[in-house]
């Protein structure tokens, strides 16, 4: 029996956030280089997005590159961004046909021409689907983005389209890339590293985190399973006593 029929398709998260992370080690366990690891981490990302779509979640978000990791080598940079782009344009033609709208999250002035361009391309291309949102986080990181939105607000304030008093709680998460995407109920992170590394901290507050020890690229269709169905065994209280939750569950 597969986990897939131990999963409650009315209790779905309606959003998925997934931190791909242990490619590079991955890689190393079989004495190859990183790449590698990141060629092997694609068949990931197919098979939890097919995973996903068939089960009929609504958004997915994958972070596939932080802004932090432009640091890296050069060689593993270059490569890893072709192969990013490269995937999204070769995939085109497999999101249309399951109906997946992509997006594309991040700081877009630090990727190449050609990556901009291609990924432009196939965001239009796939933007009249209605299914599942793919959101591909792509030179993300929260800290980057709560600064964005931080001097768009101070500009928005100057030009006085909005009034500092009426700023609220509601009012940052509009200037956030995110803001036209519900938060994650469900944040995933392999590899085996407990943090979080710069993705959605905002967005998180009240996010179900479940960390794996697998390896990205072993992270297949059973592990998203695994994970949904541990999420849906906790009980999300937000800041409630658990007797309030259960009262108004019934
Ligand atoms: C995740 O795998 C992919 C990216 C961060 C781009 P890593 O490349 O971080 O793999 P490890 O963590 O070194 O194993
Ligand atoms: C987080 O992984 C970023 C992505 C998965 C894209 P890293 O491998 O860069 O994170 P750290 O450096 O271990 O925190
Ligand atoms: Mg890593």
């Amino acid at each position: 029996m597969s986990l897939k029929d131990k999963i409650h398709l009315q209790q779905l998260p309606r959003h998925i956030a997934i931190i791909m992370d242990g490619n590079g080690r991955w890689a190393k366990e079989k004495g190859q280089d990183r790449l590698y690891g990141h060629y092997h981490g694609v068949e990931s990302v197919r098979q939890i997005v097919e995973g996903c779509a068939e089960l009929g979640i609504g958004y997915l978000t994958l972070y596939a590159f932080s802004t932090e990791n432009w640091d890296r080598p050069e060689d593993e940079v270059t490569g890893l961004m072709e192969l990013l782009v490269e995937t999204i344009k070769k995939e085109v033609e497999t999101l249309n046909k399951n109906n997946i709208r992509l997006h594309v999250i991040g700081d877009m002035s630090m990727l190449p021409e050609y990556a901009k361009k291609e990924l432009q391309e196939a965001i239009g291309q796939t933007a009249k689907n209605s299914g599942m949102n793919l959101v591909m986080a792509l030179s993300y990181s929260s800290r980057w983005e709560i600064a964005q939105a931080i001097k768009n607000i101070a500009s928005d304030v100057k030009n006085g389209s909005l009034e500092p008093s009426s700023i609220s709680q509601q009012t940052l998460p509009k200037y956030l890339c995110t803001r036209n995407f519900p938060d994650p109920e469900l944040m995933i992170r392999t590899s085996g590293e407990y943090r979080i590394s710069n993705f959605l901290l905002y967005q998180i507050a009240y996010s179900e985190l479940y960390f794996t020890n697998v390896l990205w690229p072993n992270f297949r269709k059973e592990e998203l399973y695994k994970a949904i169905a541990d999420f849906q065994n906790r009980e999300r209280r937000f800041g409630k006593t658990s007797e309030q939750v259960k009262k108004e569950s019934n």
